[in-house]
């Protein structure tokens, strides 16, 4: 038999791999139960980084549903993302369960997100003991009770994707973090713990950012000479925009990411990982 030529060869691999690679199409393509379009909850829908991750899916055709707790703010975005909404405060664990139901009523849910979270940032000696418990539940408790009541609808859906918010400040030691990093460190715990109870059927990966232009942020940003001088502390010289975040969400929400679980990703201008001065 003549050999394939390797041009040849290439061209037949290519073939191959294209026909067997993901489409690039939304996960809630998959159907849930019924045979309706699954949604993506998102929490801190309202939020500047969870606006814009619900502007990527929206764009790309995915359903979602919109978690928040200022009504005139959620039904803003509720309406330009054309997506239904539950207002719940996620220290109120019956309104987080309620929110999910809502959800997940139609078509289950193909995906999580928890972008909810505070930044509260005052040295030991001034945090007081219902600092660290605001933080812990706002940032942590919140987001394991939200995926708790969520999992039995993760797990119908083939493919579901959950994502989850910590901070640079658990890799990196930064002063005045104390009550943030602990509750941020719990997130990343429950991150690897969930992603090996859930798989193979769920995919759980967290996202730290370092400092970002949102409201949270927008008491250190506001301060330009503050903002220029966090800025400078990055290789990549800025501070994050929500796009950076979103992006990266979108993609681990996706079905490009359906091998990526148990993953905390910084997108942090690697301000965690390299110092490019001194
Ligand atoms: N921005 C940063 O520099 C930065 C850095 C590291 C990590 N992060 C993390 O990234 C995630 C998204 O933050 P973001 O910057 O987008 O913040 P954001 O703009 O303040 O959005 C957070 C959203 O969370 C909601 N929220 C806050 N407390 C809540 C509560 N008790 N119950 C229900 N919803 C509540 C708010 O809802 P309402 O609008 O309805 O009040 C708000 O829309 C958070 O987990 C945050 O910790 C952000």
């Amino acid at each position: 038999m003549d050999p394939v030529p390797p041009a040849a060869c290439a061209i037949w691999l290519h073939a191959l791999i294209s026909a067997h690679r993901p489409t690039g199409s939304s996960l809630s393509d998959r159907a849930g139960k019924a045979g309706l379009l699954a949604s993506i909850i998102i929490f801190g829908g309202a939020g500047g980084i969870g606006s814009a991750i619900a502007r990527w899916l929206a764009a790309r055709g995915d359903r979602l549903h919109l978690v928040g707790r200022d009504p005139a703010r959620l039904a803003a975005i509720a309406r330009e993302v054309d997506a239904p909404s539950s207002l719940a405060d996620v220290t109120d664990p019956a309104a987080i369960a309620a929110a999910v139901a809502a959800a997940a009523q139609d078509g289950g849910l193909a995906g999580l997100v928890y972008a909810v979270g505070t930044i509260n940032l005052k040295p030991i000696g001034a945090l007081t003991e219902a600092d660290f418990e605001r933080d812990w539940r706002v940032n942590a408790l919140g987001a394991a009770l939200a995926l708790k009541a969520a999992a039995p609808s993760l797990k119908q859906v083939e493919g579901s994707s959950v994502v989850l918010f910590s901070t640079v400040a658990v890799r990196q030691g930064l002063a005045a973090h104390a009550s943030v990093s602990m509750a941020k460190g719990a997130v990343e715990g429950l991150t690897l713990a969930l992603a090996a109870e859930l798989a193979p059927k769920v995919r759980v990966n967290c996202i730290a950012p370092s400092l970002t232009r949102t409201p949270l942020a927008d008491a250190l940003t506001r301060n330009e000479a503050l903002a220029k001088a966090v800025a400078e502390t990055h290789a990549l010289r800025r501070l994050g925009e929500a796009d950076d975040i979103a992006g990266l969400a979108a993609f681990l929400l996706g079905p490009d990411a359906a091998w990526i679980t148990g993953q905390v990703i910084g997108v942090d201008g690697g301000r965690s990982t390299l110092r490019t001065k001194g």
